[in-house]
């Protein structure tokens, strides 16, 4: 999902939380629990960012965490990882876009504009197909390297995506949205 599909979808649920909330006022209190259910918990809420100590990562691995309830794919990339993204083509790319909510929408699917910083060593992504949402497998599919190292298989359906996380063959439509992420010191990533 698109960072601009998820503040859509923020805005419709806010849109129906308060028709919702009128439709309590004109019947009576008997609808106040559903809608009471249907607001996120506090708990929810303060997870809308989390921090991750990312330290004790190996390279050529990943972390999964949990960030709004979905998989966010922490990779610390191995060189050769590195190299093999950046040497595509954005053309023969099956989603031309970047797909980074830390940059521009119409970005450009550069290797570069998806990885986390400079050097490439940190990709962070979505760990949600972009065709039906089942979790890719890591380090494997069409596009891992020797080794079994990099890419991402949706086993689901067969989509492939490469050592950047763009899809590159299969029935998925984009490449695996980058979240909101930042460096905030040398080990540790702010999600959100
Ligand atoms: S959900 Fe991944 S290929 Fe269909």
């Amino acid at each position: 999902m698109s960072n601009a599909e998820h503040h859509e979808g923020t805005r419709r649920d806010f849109l129906y939380y308060a028709t919702a909330g009128a439709g309590a006022v004109a019947t009576g209190a008997a609808v106040w629990p559903l809608v009471d259910q249907m607001n996120p918990s506090a708990d929810v809420l303060a997870l809308s960012s989390i921090r991750v100590d990312v330290s004790g990562l190996p390279e050529g691995t990943q972390l999964t965490v949990k960030w709004l309830g979905k998989p966010v794919f922490i990779r610390r990339r191995t060189p050769a990882e590195v190299e093999d993204a950046r040497s595509v083509d954005v053309s023969d790319l099956i989603d031309p876009i970047a797909r980074n909510a830390n940059i521009d929408g119409a970005a450009a699917a550069t290797d570069e504009n998806r990885a986390l910083d400079d050097t490439g060593e940190w990709l962070v992504q979505m760990g949600v197909c972009t065709h039906l949402g089942c979790v890719p497998l890591n380090d494997a599919g069409d596009y891992t390297l020797e080794g079994n190292v990099g890419g991402w298989f949706c086993p689901c359906h067969g989509s492939h995506y490469d050592t950047s996380g763009r899809i590159r063959r299969g029935p998925a439509p984009e490449n695996l949205p980058v979240p909101p992420a930042e460096f905030v010191d040398e080990t540790t990533i702010l999600l959100g």
